[in-house]
């Protein structure tokens, strides 16, 4: 399995989008509702493209299309974006968080923008949840904004700012730092609860080579694919040992239980410290 990602979207992907966008699912949380012919589409993508204000992502979750997130009036004086987004219809539970996370890395860390903003229909509550969740900040509440379906409705604007992304990204590595040196040592199976922006593969990593000293290598088998935003519990088994060498069976299980990811990681440690 290839790991969730983002892509710039192309010329070619502009005809996968057209029933995404129509889907009665889409369709009435967009600030334009009318269903979109497909010359309207190509034609709208033609221009926004090649909009030097604009950016379109796709997300590929196993290198399957399952969404857009689109950056608008991106302004590098200001150092500022708005944003909008959407997933496939039918895509699984937590596409859209994995997307946005991804989608405000991409803003914050790699073009240097320091706010992003949105705007959702008051009654929207996937995305006004999506927001919150990620720690966007309501900024406006927009009474009787605009039309939607014949009446007139209420639109939440939302923020994030660098600072604060980045600085809640910071406060998830001390906590999994701290996990880690509670977990390390013993070989009794062992467990902690991080938030995980981003790779759990990168998490079992960080752990091990924190945990054990001077880890030189790590194999990891099965997790390098995987990715998950929230809670999750990292179960460690140490399985057997060698002279510099030591192997773990990992279970990765979130919040309610469940496995999502199991694997094995053979770890090469300086001598002595297996
Ligand atoms: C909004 C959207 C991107 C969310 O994507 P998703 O993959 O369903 O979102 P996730 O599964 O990652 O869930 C994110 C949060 O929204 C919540 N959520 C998802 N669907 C929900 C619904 N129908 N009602 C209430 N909350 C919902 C989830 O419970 C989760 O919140 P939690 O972490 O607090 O439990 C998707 O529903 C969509 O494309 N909607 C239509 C287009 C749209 O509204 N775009 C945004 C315009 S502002």
């Amino acid at each position: 399995m290839a790991p969730f990602r983002l892509r710039p979207l192309t010329d070619d992907d502009v005809p996968m989008l057209l029933p995404w966008r129509n889907h009665a699912d889409v369709r009435r949380f967009m600030f334009t509702q009318h269903e979109i012919g497909a010359d309207e589409h190509r034609a709208f993508f033609d221009r926004a493209l090649r909009d030097p204000t604009r950016a379109y992502y796709l997300g590929l979750d196993d290198e399957t299309p399952v969404g857009l997130v689109t950056f608008r009036d991106i302004d590098p004086v200001q150092e500022s974006a708005s944003w909008g987004f959407y997933t496939r219809p039918g895509s699984p539970p937590g596409t859209g968080r994995r997307m946005l996370t991804l989608a405000l890395d991409q803003a914050f860390v790699r073009d240097g923008l320091t706010k992003v903003s949105g705007e959702a229909f008051a009654f929207n509550r996937a995305s006004i949840r999506l927001h919150l969740g990620l720690g966007f900040s309501v900024e406006g509440f927009l009474r009787s904004h605009r039309q939607c379906g014949g009446r007139r409705v209420d639109v939440v604007r939302m923020a994030m700012l660098e600072g604060h992304w980045t600085s809640e990204h910071k406060a998830w590595l001390a906590r999994a730092s701290e996990a880690r040196s509670r977990s390390a040592g013993g070989d009794a199976p062992r467990s902690y609860r991080v938030d995980a922006h981003g790779g759990l593969a990168q998490l079992v990593v960080n752990h091990l080579t924190a945990g054990m000293g001077s880890v030189t290598s790590v194999h990891l088998d099965a997790l390098r694919a995987a990715t998950h935003v929230g809670t999750v519990e990292l179960v460690l088994r140490r399985v057997a040992n060698g002279a510099g060498q030591a192997t773990f069976d990992i279970d990765i299980v979130d919040a309610d239980g469940a496995t999502l990811a199991r694997g094995r990681a053979d770890v090469i440690v300086a001598e002595g410290r297996a």
